[in-house]
């Protein structure tokens, strides 16, 4: 599959939800496995190509509007419509992504060059946020694991650490240095970033990826606390050590390295055993978490026995 921007249009274009909505029954009606067919001609945004995926939930999305609109992104505020305001100043073409450290092909990679020629899927996914909301996103993305197979990790490589980029001039949230270090970091083991639930995401509802939630490309490991889903990723580093990572530097009492979603290990200062569903209105559905966020049989076996009550 080969991702087509069909032009260069913004999130000012993106295709509201009910568009979406029309080409998704399209798509169910089509029948096949590619969503693509579909989706080429019709938008007139920046479509993206993309296949199902059986790792897709089968939870209704949340609407275009909650996605884009309540969000985390501290380097454009710390309120959850600041990136929703304010992420539009940023520019995110040209893009580059270096990738250093212990593998075999470092470089600096366009992300025209990334994108080309990996496998894009939808992948409708859980997002639990460690502040006990929740949504449901239909990303698209590819396997983390296609790039880092490219890149050819080293034999000793047992980490991967991520970072946001730094340009104070168009992340307004940057110009202070006490709500957050910068750049945003974050980090998985090996072994979490090969296993397929992990994608890099380009892309939701179908469209290029809008602004606050990460453009042009993002890391989405559902079964993790989202503030692992780093965005805007401008670096991916392998390493023999565990990387430092910016909630962990913040509070190590209050979040981990791991942060898998677990509802049996509170938050010190609040109970990790329900969440509340963004966009339910006035009388919120409040749901329980469960273990993984839900992806359990996928990615328990990466724990081992692992104490995962100590582990946060
Ligand atoms: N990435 C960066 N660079 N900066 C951030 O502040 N916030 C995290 C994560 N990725 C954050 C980030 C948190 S706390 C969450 S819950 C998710 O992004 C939110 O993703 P969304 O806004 O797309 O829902």
């Amino acid at each position: 599959m080969r991702t087509r921007f069909k032009n260069d249009m913004g999130y000012s274009d993106v295709t509201p939800k009910s568009a979406w909505l029309n080409r998704r029954d399209l798509l169910k009606g089509a029948g096949g496995a590619s969503i693509a067919a579909s989706l080429a001609g019709i938008a007139d945004g920046a479509v993206l190509e993309a296949s199902k995926s059986i790792y897709s939930t089968d939870e209704d999305p949340n609407d275009l509007e909650d996605i884009t609109s309540y969000n985390n992104f501290y380097e454009f505020g710390t309120g959850k419509g600041d990136p929703a305001r304010y992420a539009g100043e940023l520019t995110t073409k040209p893009w580059s992504v270096v990738v250093d450290g212990m593998v075999g092909r470092p470089g600096t990679y366009a992300y025209e060059d990334i994108v080309s020629g990996v496998a894009l899927e939808e992948r409708i996914y859980r997002l639990r946020c460690v502040e006990a909301w929740s949504m449901v996103v239909p990303w698209i993305g590819f396997e983390l694991s296609e790039l880092l197979k490219r890149v050819e990790p080293s034999p000793g490589a047992k980490f991967v650490a991520f970072e946001t980029l730094v340009r104070p001039e168009e992340m307004r949230g940057q110009k202070s240095s006490f709500v957050l270090e910068w750049p945003y970091r974050e980090g998985l083991r090996l072994d979490e970033a090969m296993n397929p639930l992990a994608i890099l995401a380009v892309g939701l509802y179908g469209e290029e990826m809008p602004n606050q939630n990460g453009a042009p490309i993002r890391l989405v490991v559902p079964w993790k606390y989202g503030f692992k889903s780093i965005k805007s990723i401008v670096r991916i580093t392998l390493t023999d050590f565990q990387p430092p990572t910016t909630w962990n530097m913040q509070a190590p009492g209050e979040y981990g390295f791991y942060s898998n979603v677990n509802p049996n290990v509170d938050h010190p200062r609040w109970s990790q055993a329900s969440e509340r569903r963004v966009g339910s209105g006035l009388f919120a559905r409040r749901m329980e978490t469960r273990m993984f966020n839900g992806y359990e049989e996928y990615v328990a076996e990466l724990y081992g026995d692992m104490d995962l009550r100590a582990n946060y």
